[in-house]
């Protein structure tokens, strides 16, 4: 359908990466669902140079899930160029994505993330870096700029792609707005005149519809899907499909919603461990839950589990309930409300 550097890319429909959420039970859904390409979270260049065991969980993940880049950030050209050879030694990912999006101040007052907008030389001089260190494609995902007086993304992505970066996805607010009023897509269009290498649309897509509408609008040749996919890996089918022939599948019955769930359950659990998996699992689940009849009373029989037992027996429970009723087990619905504007319970609230 597309490509990065040398990879194939079977679908134009890409996973965001997002902090806490995009571990590897979730990303591997996701492709089931006919995600393109995923990405780990961010992981900090200087834990995998400490060989922070943390850290380096982080970079797990299964073949399966291929292809995944490996996203990284930093503020030193040295160590993300010494962290991006260290990953494709060790954990051998299809692409390494360099973040120069992240807005969160932890981050950006050392100069990492978005902060390296302010600093074209120094993301010039990161980029150079990383694409001499490793023989595998580097990507980057960018915001607009640093605030409204500093918008850089035609300029930056021009610069990028000087760097020898194959691919660039651009979000286009600036880090002062966060997640706040809207993605400009006008932005994309005009980044879309400045390269050629292929660009991937970010920001805002709440449905199929609007996947296609943005790759109309501005020429991008991807686009990627973070909060709408969240208790939704459904989306990615439904771009497919859209992106293909215009119609949509049928939305996803109540009952195949939970069985989801549950699936998801096991993965976490095989992932993390009894206790954290089953706990990890609610914050997905009320995303899960938006929009099922009655979803305070689900939510609070599952919120009270703390253990995986108990927990696998109450959705077990739903799903025998839902079996026994044709009307609730076929109720359809499609994710199709605002976007949080920020994710509770997110690491540091990305
Ligand atoms: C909970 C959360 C965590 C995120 N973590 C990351 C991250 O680790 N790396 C990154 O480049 N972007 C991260 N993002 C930003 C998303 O990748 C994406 O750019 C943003 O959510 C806009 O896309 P959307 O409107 O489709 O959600 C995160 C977003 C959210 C909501």
């Amino acid at each position: 359908m597309f490509k990065i550097g040398n990879i194939e890319i079977s679908s134009k429909a890409l996973l965001a990466p997002m902090a806490g959420v995009t571990g590897h039970p979730f990303r591997l859904l996701c492709k089931d669902q006919g995600a393109g390409l995923v990405y780990t979270e961010f992981v900090s260049a200087n834990g995998i140079i400490r060989e922070n065991e943390k850290t380096l969980d982080l970079m797990k993940f299964t073949e399966a899930e291929r292809p995944i880049g490996v996203q990284i950030f930093g503020e030193s050209p040295e160590i993300l160029a010494q962290s991006a050879k260290y990953i494709e030694d060790m954990v051998k990912p299809d692409l390494i994505d360099l973040n120069f999006g992240c807005p969160v101040p932890k981050v950006t007052k050392k100069g990492a993330g978005s902060a390296i907008l302010k600093d074209l030389p120094l993301m010039d001089e990161v980029a150079q870096a990383v694409v001499e260190a490793v023989s595998i494609p580097v990507t980057a995902k960018i915001r607009s700029g640093w605030n409204h007086g500093c918008i850089v993304a035609p300029v930056a992505a021009a610069a990028l792609q000087d760097a020898g970066i194959v691919a660039l996805t651009l979000h286009p607010r600036t880090t002062k707005q966060l997640y706040t009023g809207e993605a400009d897509w006008s932005l994309i269009a005009e980044t879309r005149k400045a390269i050629t290498i292929p660009l991937i649309g970010n920001g805002d897509i709440k449905s199929a519809e609007d996947a296609k509408r943005m790759m109309d609008e501005t020429g991008c040749d991807a686009v990627m899907v973070g909060r709408r996919a969240l208790g939704n890996p459904w989306i990615f089918r439904e771009i497919n499909q859209y992106l293909k022939n215009g119609t949509l599948p049928d939305a996803v019955r109540l009952l195949d919603r939970m069985k989801l769930c549950h699936r998801h359950l096991y993965m976490e659990v095989q992932a993390m461990g009894n206790f954290r998996g089953t706990n990890y699992i609610k914050k997905h689940l009320s995303w899960y839950l938006k929009g099922f009849p009655g979803a305070s009373s689900y939510r609070q029989r599952l919120y009270t589990c703390m253990e995986f037992a108990t927990m696998d027996h109450e959705i077990n429970k739903i799903i025998d309930e839902l079996e026994n009723d044709d009307d609730l087990a076929n109720f359809t619905y499609r994710e199709d409300g605002p976007l949080f504007p920020n994710v509770p319970g997110s690491k540091d609230n990305y």
